[in-house]
């Protein structure tokens, strides 16, 4: 089947480069020249593991293609996912406008085509941008206004990709879901999603309001998850008990289980906090009080103060003029070089007025977060880890990066204070403990 992607992001990109793997021919547009040329050159414009051999393969086999002209991808098929940006506003509202800009060429595109008296096959939208519940049902009233509603159907196909893992989340989903009001629709998305669900049915078809709820409620389930342990963090360091041992404790419960239940700094990344604060903003659009979104953004705003605390306790604010901190990890998470609403980065905004120096060692995204640091000149980057502790007085890790998890204790000998503050409580603490090292976790 001939697919037509607009937004070339990390789920644009990802979709198209999967969907041609699966034996499509897709064209992805991007508004930018800049990233069209990258893109046609396999060169993808941020980390995520194995998309560039998957863009290379899937483009050297002229199935996938990259371009700059909308008419050459609304052209190209009758199959369009919609993949373009919907940040958020100050108030959480999330901004449509790249989409109804999308959808507006769709339509006059398609109006022109009757105009002219072509013969036209109808085309079908999926919105696979994180939008509104709502959304979709006023985008097909606009299209009914313009008397397109017989040649285009919108329907709602969200993503559930993580950064860092985002081909496999694809090819191996946990669901599909499609928000549909036509059968024909839900047919292109079944037949296109055959290969990955031959196993199992895991095809949900529901209405779009449902379809977009969904989203925005599975991330905000998952956010809360995460803000939920982070508070019984707090009360574990209060009374002496090891937060880890908790999670286990509750997560060996089936109808819990123990994922999204590690406690640290606080989650970062482009998806949770916009869809937190964009489902709290849907609530009171129809008068619902957000309780639980709203004390999931609070909870994890207060996790950075909580865990700046613990160092504030060990050193006094006058005493921090005079120390050197390593930094392990600036990335909101692992396998990435996404540095958006990361608390590591946040973190070093807060420490670098106050102390002497900040060197950090970041695996991945070291070029994104040395461009958001340029402006802080006690901040230096290390190449090496073991360069990075080096005339160091104490380290504080705020990513969980599997380069930090096993490393050699001995590293930690060359830190003047042999304090080490764990953000994402990753490290073995008793081994550090018996080696004379003083730890400080999150709950631990
Ligand atoms: C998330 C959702 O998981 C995904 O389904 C959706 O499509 C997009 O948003 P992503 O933001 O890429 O994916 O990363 P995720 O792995 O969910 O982590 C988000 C943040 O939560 C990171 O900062 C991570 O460090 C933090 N986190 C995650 C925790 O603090 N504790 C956990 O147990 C899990």
């Amino acid at each position: 089947m001939n697919l037509s992607i607009f937004g070339c992001g990390y789920v644009g990109l990802v979709t198209g480069a999967c969907f041609a793997d699966l034996g499509n021919n897709v064209i992805c547009y991007d508004i930018s020249k800049k990233r069209v040329n990258s893109l046609k050159k396999a060169i993808i414009p941020f980390h995520e593991p194995g998309l560039d051999t998957l863009v290379l393969n899937k483009s050297n086999d002229k199935k996938l293609n990259f371009t700059n002209s909308i008419d050459a991808c609304l052209k190209f098929s009758d199959v369009y996912f919609i993949c373009v940006g919907t940040p958020q506003k100050t108030n959480g509202q999330p901004n449509l406008e790249f989409i109804k800009s999308s959808i507006q060429s769709i339509s006059d595109y398609v109006d022109l085509q009757i105009k002219n008296k072509k013969n036209l096959s109808k085309k079908h939208i999926f919105i696979k941008s994180t939008v509104p519940p709502g959304t979709i049902k006023k985008l097909s009233r606009k299209l009914k206004s313009r008397k397109l509603d017989s040649f285009i159907t919108i329907s709602s196909n969200p993503e559930f990709l993580k950064e860092g893992s985002a081909i496999q989340d694809f090819m191996k989903p946990d669901r599909v879901v499609v928000g549909s009001n036509y059968q024909d629709a839900v047919e292109v998305i079944r037949h296109l999603h055959r290969p990955i669900l031959w196993k199992s049915d895991r095809l949900l078809t529901v209405s779009p309001e449902s379809s977009e709820t969904i989203k925005y409620s599975s991330n905000a389930f998952l956010a809360m998850k995460i803000s939920f342990i982070n508070e019984v963090a707090k009360l574990s360091d209060a009374i002496g008990a090891d937060i880890n041992d908790i999670r286990k404790g509750i997560g060996l419960d089936k109808r819990i289980n123990p994922n999204f239940l590690y406690s640290g700094i606080g989650f970062g990344g482009s998806c949770f906090p916009k869809d937190v604060k964009g489902l709290s903003y849907v609530y009171k659009k129809n008068n619902i009080t957000p309780h639980l979104v709203n004390a999931t953004m609070n909870v994890n705003d207060e996790q950075l103060e909580h865990f700046l605390k613990k160092i504030f306790a060990i050193y006094p604010k006058k005493s921090l003029k005079d120390k050197t901190f390593t930094i392990w990890g600036q990335a909101f998470k692992p396998n990435t070089d996404d540095i958006r609403e990361s608390v590591g980065i946040k973190l070093v905004k807060r420490l670098s007025p106050l102390v002497k120096e900040l060197k950090i060692f970041e695996p991945i995204a070291r070029k994104n977060s040395q461009a958001e640091h340029s402006q802080l000149d006690n901040v230096s980057f290390a190449t090496k880890i073991s360069s990075s502790v080096i005339r160091s007085d104490a380290l504080i890790i705020c990513t969980e990066c599997k380069e930090f998890w096993n490393i050699d204790l001995d590293i930690f000998s060359q830190l003047n204070d042999k304090n080490i503050f764990d953000g994402r409580n990753i490290l073995d603490k008793s081994s550090l403990l018996s080696s004379g090292y003083n730890y400080f976790g999150i709950g631990r």
